[in-house]
């Protein structure tokens, strides 16, 4: 018994110079002193060993040990928290938080996407497809046969294994694939990457983006084409955009032509962009040809059809005063972030 009460006056020395700064050590003390394991419990344990003429005294000195036990577990717990109190307090909550690097979309993007939503209000659907196409889908449906001299405009990459599959060089490959899928009417857009066989310039890339569209129906005439890309440049660059209309030659339409419209960087008066003549060509044009048409089984007598292709390269430069194609892929954050904002 005496040797017991000699025990608990060790242990409450060792319970008393206890110290603890974080949570943990005060879980720790918990589990050690006063847990279910913990060496309180074990001492009360020792009741049953006393002679029942001392256990009242005994019971005693347990009780204190206990109350000891836990009274400092509860100053050690307050201490803590209290700590950690001041901690917070030293928080500077006005200063401004670490900066998260936002990213913005590319140029091309928002202007693609502007184009988009210009022509999704006159109805237009979005059609996509393959960047890898086979020479019938990009050249033969669309009456540019194997030898035609026009596939000189095109020069564009071939896959080795296979002769026949190159890199579209416009999307209207995409178009050729609607064709064969639905019946008119037919108005989709379709906007993608393409490619050409060039050496890189400021005015040239082996790959640029386009939005082609493609409308075939009963009754649709050139009228049509000249309204709806009217409205398209109106949106795009405002009300005061002038257009003009040039004859051209593309072998899919008939008649074709290429659209310029009045010089948005000088306005007008003469520029580089312009090459001093005040306008600028920002697509190609024309009324489907019928033998397009018959490729894909329409009746050419019946339905007709305008289409017209443009890059997107060109209406931003038009749109951002950008000069040099290269920049669009080059990943400059100093060109792309002058975009943070726009749509
Ligand atoms: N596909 C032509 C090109 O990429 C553009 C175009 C489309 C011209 C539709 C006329 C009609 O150059």
């Amino acid at each position: 018994m005496e040797q017991l009460v000699q025990q608990i006056a060790n242990y409450k020395q060792e319970i008393g110079a206890f110290e603890a700064t974080t949570a943990e050590a005060v879980e720790a003390f918990r589990i050690k002193y006063l847990g279910t394991k913990g060496l309180v419990k074990q001492v009360m344990g020792e009741m049953k060993n006393v002679p029942n003429e001392q256990k009242k005294a005994f019971g005693q000195i347990l009780n204190e040990f206990k109350e000891f036990a836990e009274n400092k577990y509860t100053s050690l717990k307050e201490q803590t928290e209290a700590a950690g109190d001041t901690h917070i307090q030293q928080i500077d909550w006005s200063l401004p938080g670490d900066p998260v690097a936002v990213g913005t979309r590319h140029p091309l993007s928002i202007v693609r996407n502007q184009m988009i939503g210009i022509f999704r209000r006159l109805g237009f659907a979005v059609a996509e497809g393959p960047e890898i196409e086979d020479d019938w889908h990009n050249f033969g449906a669309m009456n540019l046969p194997e030898d035609h001299p026009a596939r000189d405009m095109q020069d564009t990459f071939y896959i080795h294994q296979n002769p026949d599959w190159l890199l579209r060089t416009h999307t209207s490959s995409v178009q050729a694939r609607i064709m064969e899928q639905q019946k008119p009417p037919i108005r989709v857009i379709c906007p993608g990457r393409v490619y050409r066989n060039e050496t890189i310039s400021a005015r040239a890339h082996c790959f640029f983006h386009q939005v082609e569209g493609l409308y075939v129906d009963e009754n649709v005439s050139f009228a049509d084409l000249k309204q709806t890309l009217y409205f398209f440049v109106q949106e795009m660059f405002g009300r005061e955009v002038k257009v003009r209309f040039r004859p051209s030659y593309f072998p899919f339409t008939e008649p074709s032509a290429e659209m310029d419209i009045s010089c948005q960087i000088c306005g007008g008066s003469g520029c580089n962009i312009c090459k001093h003549t005040g306008w600028v060509e920002i697509l190609g044009s024309g009324m489907v040809h019928p033998k397009v048409l018959e490729n894909f089984g329409i009746d050419s007598n019946r339905y007709t059809g305008f289409a017209f292709g443009m890059g997107v390269e060109r209406i931003t430069q038009l749109k951002y005063q950008v000069n040099d194609l290269r920049l669009y892929s080059q990943n400059d954050v100093r060109f792309l972030k002058q975009f943070t904002g726009a749509l």
